[in-house]
């Protein structure tokens, strides 16, 4: 029988919460949802963003929550937009990032899942190799027309199984064993 927990993500995302439910769906954790704008604080770190996003989000909400900080990080461009992804995509878009990147087109996709409740602020990151496409393809969200992961020839807006090996997942997967094993401790 599937155990209903109280968790919630918090983001102003909702494409990430979609994404995140199914994934946390297929580890038996059920999720919810508070759309909120969160603090956003300026820094090199996505831990150090992600942490304070957390704490922001748990005095918010009052809840266990857990949220998400992503960053596409190019090799050619040393790292950039890494922790600027998000102001990057909303100023240059898709469309910029092609212009900047030429020849050597490596780059990875990280994701910062922290969870937060009156005691515990944890962690896990987890990192996804690819490269940037020539054009954009596929109708996706954010950087997916743009980003092909590892062992494809498609981008994430174009395969229909990204929650199955996303930045997203890896990182969702690592906080799930975690989470379970935390929820069956208390139980005992
Ligand atoms: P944020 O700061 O965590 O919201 O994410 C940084 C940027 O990466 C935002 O522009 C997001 O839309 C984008 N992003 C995060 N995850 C994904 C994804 O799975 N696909 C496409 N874009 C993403």
């Amino acid at each position: 029988m599937r155990k209903s927990f109280d968790l919630y993500f918090v983001s102003s995302n909702s494409h990430k919460y979609k994404e995140a439910k199914s994934i946390l769906d297929s580890f038996g954790i059920r999720l919810g949802f508070f759309k909120l704008n969160l603090e956003e604080i300026q820094s090199n770190s996505l831990k150090e963003i992600a942490e304070n996003k957390a704490n922001d989000a748990f005095s918010k909400c009052k809840k266990p929550i857990i949220i998400e900080d992503d960053g596409l990080f190019i090799n050619s461009l040393n790292g950039f937009p890494g922790p600027y992804s998000s102001y990057i995509f909303k100023t240059i878009g898709n469309k910029g990032i092609l212009k900047l990147v030429s020849s050597k087109r490596n780059a990875k996709f990280v994701s910062i899942i922290t969870y937060c409740d009156k005691k515990t602020l944890k962690t896990f990151d987890a990192k996804l190799d690819g490269t940037i496409s020539k054009s954009q393809k596929g109708k996706g969200w954010g950087y997916d027309p743009i980003f092909i992961p590892k062992n494809s020839r498609k981008t994430f807006a174009e395969i229909n199984h990204k929650n199955e090996l996303s930045h997203r997942f890896k990182a969702l997967k690592r906080f799930s064993s975690w989470y379970l094993r935390k929820m069956e401790s208390n139980d005992r």
